[in-house]
């Protein structure tokens, strides 16, 4: 049977912002709260009911087929579309139209953390009957996004890029739901943006594009401090998700996880299988992935621990991102945005920032 919604989720890009994380997952893939993210956006589009599901790759496509396979585990359809090279969010979308065959595409990307009902965006596009139709978002602070106003009867006017004067709180969510004979009409065959070159010109054309606005949670995890906090929302249950069981409190400990005397896990902090937490570390916000090791009396905050990766004892690690089987020397001080790269080791007190010893 012809399924009337088919989902894309866009997951080709290289993640370059939250590198060094990126080098050895692509992003979608990354661990948060338990599960690489992408499984918490397709157990949503699951729980929306739709079982058919693209997966536009790119770099590093083979991981997304050897964790997923054909989707039966999730309860879905699951097939791979492959760029050679990445052809950016438009050319994503057109690469993969042959494989399309419902006349309605949901088109997610791959690295939005979201709490909307997937089934009202589709609602809003069938009673509008739009070509294509825009999830945004309203926020407090536009200024970092593409804005998109709208007319009174919700039919979208401009697509903007980011500008400190925004006319609008409105923002792109990331969320699409196109007519899949609209998709046959991107170019083919050469990179494009859906978001500079797609909708500016479908606007310019006159084209029917609509929008469906709401307050939901919504969060790109793009970046480590977005990343972060899109982690720590998801274990104290502020961003929904049903991949998980229950929001979890203040921390999530995962299997075979060890966590030594006095340890204080708080924010949200996410500390993975196999991981050790020495007596009276302090890990507020902190996503520890697999294996990885904070030592004892050591402090993480806001912060990503890369798998095997190690933080000595009494070492400070703020705001910063830590490579996989990166190894920071006692009593180490990181913070505001450092990036370690991964297997580097850094000697006892070889990074500070105060001058006390
Ligand atoms: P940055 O390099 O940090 O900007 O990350 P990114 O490469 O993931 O780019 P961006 O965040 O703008 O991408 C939004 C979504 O589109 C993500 O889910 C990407 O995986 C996906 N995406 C970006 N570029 C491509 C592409 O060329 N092909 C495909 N299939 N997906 C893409």
């Amino acid at each position: 049977m012809t399924p009337s919604v088919q989902a894309l989720v866009l997951v080709g890009g290289k993640g370059t912002r939250l590198r060094p994380l990126t080098l050895s997952a692509p992003k979608p893939m990354l661990p948060t709260a338990g599960a690489p993210f992408l499984t918490h956006l397709l157990s949503r589009i699951r729980e929306a009911g739709i079982t058919d599901v693209v997966l536009g790759t790119s770099y590093q496509a083979q991981v997304f087929a050897e964790h997923y396979g054909d989707g039966s585990s999730l309860g879905l359809n699951l097939t791979y579309i492959t760029e050679e090279q990445p052809l950016g969010t438009g050319g994503g979308i057109r690469n993969v139209y042959d494989a399309l065959t419902a006349d309605t595409v949901l088109v997610f990307n791959g690295d939005v953390l979201g709490g909307t009902d997937i089934r009202d965006v589709v609602q809003t596009h069938r009673e509008s009957a739009a070509e294509v139709t825009l999830h945004l978002v309203r926020v407090k602070d536009p200024r970092a996004f593409g804005c998109v106003p709208t007319d009174a009867s919700g039919r979208v006017t401009a697509f903007l890029e980011k500008t400190q004067d925004p006319p609008t709180n409105q923002i792109n969510a990331g969320t699409y739901v196109f007519n899949r004979s609209v998709i046959g009409e991107i170019p083919s065959g050469r990179p494009v943006s859906v978001e500079r070159e797609v909708f500016p010109s479908l606007l310019a054309q006159g084209r029917h594009i609509h929008a469906h606005v709401d307050d939901a949670y919504w969060r790109d995890m793009g970046t480590p401090e977005d990343f972060v906090r899109g982690s720590a929302d998801l274990v104290r249950g502020i961003a929904p998700s049903p991949a998980l069981d229950k929001a979890c409190g203040e921390s999530l400990v995962l299997d075979g996880a060890n966590v030594g005397r006095g340890a204080v896990l708080i924010g949200g902090t996410v500390v993975g299988r196999g991981a050790t937490i020495g007596a009276g570390a302090r890990l507020d916000g902190a996503v520890v992935f697999d294996g990885a090791s904070i030592d004892a009396g050591a402090v993480v905050e806001r912060s990503i621990v890369g798998f095997d990766a190690r933080v000595g004892e009494g070492a400070l690690v703020r705001d910063t991102v830590i490579g996989d089987r990166a190894s920071i020397g006692a009593r180490c001080e990181l913070l505001r945005g450092a990036r370690v790269w991964p297997e580097v080791t850094i000697p006892e007190n070889g990074i500070r920032f105060s001058t006390d010893v």
